[in-house]
């Protein structure tokens, strides 16, 4: 696979311009819809992407993995993992808050945002919106916890540079997953979780409970161990973090 960078000034989302193009012609696998700003950046649910104009990365690549809709959250965890991978080069230690976030100590740096098109229990197309927070300076005061790396290391970041070394970051671990290393991907995945192993609170039908993550299933289920010794797994939405404050 290699990156084809479609770079524009002004989308409403690199996301949904995709799915349009889409609907109009083919596309290769490796396309990238760059944008320096989105007035409608999406996140996950009914969530706003917030990115002030040429300050981040906000872009989405076209994949067509043909790999099993089993394996849909291999997915996921192979573009976090290559998030914390560039964010490492940068000095930056990241974690990936379940299930798709990507945090430097209890901040979110980075998100995700993967939509698929599933077709005879294979995923046909994935397009998957990456907005990394790279040289914002100051974040409106109703976003909860956002931080980016110019924050972390105090110095002004070269985003083309960056951007390249994502996309290597993305192509090495596209391959580790496509050659079938599914599961060091799931393990790595799993060992970069933030509070993996920490007793936490999280809010659970409403109350909330102390546990520890220990680990995630491979369909994506959030494993937890509870403070009287029974384990489960939750699915998205069925169990919330209670943020720590800095
Ligand atoms: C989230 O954390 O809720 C997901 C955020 C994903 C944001 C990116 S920015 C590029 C792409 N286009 C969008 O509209 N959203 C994703």
């Amino acid at each position: 696979m290699k990156f084809h960078v479609i770079k524009l000034n002004k989308v409403d989302s690199t996301n949904t311009y995709m799915k349009n193009l889409l609907a109009d012609k083919e596309l290769n696998e490796g396309t990238v819809i760059l944008a320096d700003f989105q007035n409608k950046g999406r996140g996950r649910g009914k969530n706003m992407w917030y990115s002030s104009q040429g300050r981040n990365l906000t872009f989405s690549i076209l994949f067509s993995p043909k790999i099993l809709t089993d394996n849909l959250f291999s997915l996921t965890e192979f573009i976090s993992l290559s998030i914390a991978d560039v964010l490492h080069k940068y000095g930056i230690h990241a974690r990936i808050k379940w299930p798709n976030d990507i945090y430097v100590a209890n901040n979110k740096i980075a998100g995700l945002l993967i939509e698929n098109t599933l077709s005879d229990r294979k995923i046909e197309i994935s397009i998957a919106g990456i907005g990394l927070n790279v040289n914002e300076e100051k974040f409106p005061d109703n976003l909860t916890n956002p931080v980016s790396m110019f924050q972390v290391i105090q110095r002004e970041i070269d985003r083309n540079e960056l951007l390249n070394g994502l996309l290597d970051s993305i192509i090495s671990r596209y391959n580790q997953l496509i050659s079938g290393n599914l599961f060091s991907i799931h393990e790595e995945y799993c060992n970069r979780l933030y509070l993996k192993d920490k007793k936490s609170i999280y809010k659970i039908n409403g109350s909330f409970i102390e546990a520890k993550i220990i680990g995630v299933e491979t369909s994506g289920e959030l494993v937890l161990l509870h403070s009287n010794g029974f384990t489960k797994s939750y699915l998205f939405g069925e169990v919330e973090f209670v943020l720590k404050k800095e």
